[in-house]
């Protein structure tokens, strides 16, 4: 069994194959959600908040207690992470406690040193740069009411700058998709991840766009997203935000112009009359619901994955030839 430590620490982090894989075991455990327990003993995930939440939190405490693991609440701010002491100290100490970290923080280099240091698989749960859990469970959703990924068109609309768009750009790419971007000049994904997309399009035949025009870029579009304007730890821009942004408020016009069995994601929370009609969110299209509770499903898939691959637990299939039963 290999025992090179992997981490899912962006979206690309996993291979369009890989991608696909950890998508077929999370439709896997959602049908079956406490038959496999590659957790069991119990392994403890440590998990770190240092944002909001509330999907995040629940599904990864509920998705690590179904593989038979502890989900162990560690408070950042009394750790005092990075002040207290540094990123690597913490690392190397909480790698002697749990066999995976999960942590939501602001700057992506952070958790890449708490991978480096850390010796056990670690998870992001949402940085300023990549929220990819998120976009597991996107695509998840997506493939249920679709039944596949690849060639479909996604509109994304609003502020394509934040965690969402950049992970949108790799992860829609990765699974073959043809992301849209509809976005004001200036808040588009980061240069880096625009590039690495192109490159992933090559093999994968998704593509990136990006349009100024909310109207043609949902023009016959399978899937509708957006996101809030005023992402956590942009508060005091929010006025100007909205400002910016209004003319990419997915309203019941703009859905009317995307494929009329077209669906609407959202990763909420919501704010209805601003990035969302009320009327698009609360609709027949909308689909939020089921993402929502497809962050856990996608999550589990992708802590067992890591937990194989990097030698914390058996395959599954080897462990169900050790007990005799699927655990
Ligand atoms: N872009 C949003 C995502 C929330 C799940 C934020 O970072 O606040």
């Amino acid at each position: 069994m290999s025992s090179a430590v992997r981490s899912f620490l962006r979206d690309d982090d996993l291979s369009p194959a890989e991608q696909s894989h950890v998508l077929d075991r999370a439709a896997a455990l959602k049908a079956a959600p406490y038959d496999h327990k590659p957790l069991a003993g119990p392994r403890t995930v440590a998990t770190i908040y240092d944002k909001p939440t509330l999907r995040t939190q629940s599904s990864f405490a509920a998705g690590i207690a179904e593989l038979g693991g502890f989900p162990m609440l560690v408070d950042g701010a009394l750790a005092g992470i990075g002040v207290r002491e540094s990123v690597a100290d913490v690392a190397r100490v909480l790698g002697r406690q749990a066999g995976v970290i999960v942590w939501r923080t602001f700057a992506q280099v952070k958790l890449d040193q708490m991978a480096a240091y850390a010796g056990v698989p670690v998870v992001n749960a949402l940085t300023d740069e990549f929220h990819p859990c998120q976009l597991l469970a996107d695509l998840l959703t997506i493939r249920e009411h679709k039944g596949t990924l690849a060639g479909l068109t996604v509109a994304f609309l609003g502020d394509a700058a934040c965690n969402m768009g950049n992970s949108w750009a790799l992860a829609g790419v990765t699974a073959g998709m043809h992301v849209r971007f509809g976005a004001p000049e200036g808040y588009v994904p980061d240069t880096e991840v625009l590039a690495r997309a192109d490159e992933i399009g090559k093999a994968t035949g998704g593509s990136v766009e990006l349009h100024t025009d909310a109207s043609s870029a949902v023009a016959d579009a399978d899937v509708l997203v957006t996101d809030t304007w005023v992402s956590m730890g942009k508060e005091d821009e929010a006025a100007a935000r909205t400002a910016v942004f209004s003319p990419y408020s997915l309203t019941t016009a703009l859905v009317s112009r995307a494929k009329p069995d077209a669906i609407v994601l959202h990763c909420l929370p919501a704010y209805r009359g601003k990035e969302i009609d009320a009327e698009v969110l609360d609709g027949p299209q909308s689909v939020v619901w089921d993402e929502a509770e497809n962050r856990r499903h996608a999550q589990k898939a992708i802590l067992a994955f890591l937990a194989e691959q990097s030698g914390i637990s058996a395959p599954s299939a080897e462990l169900v030839e050790a007990h005799g039963t699927s655990r």
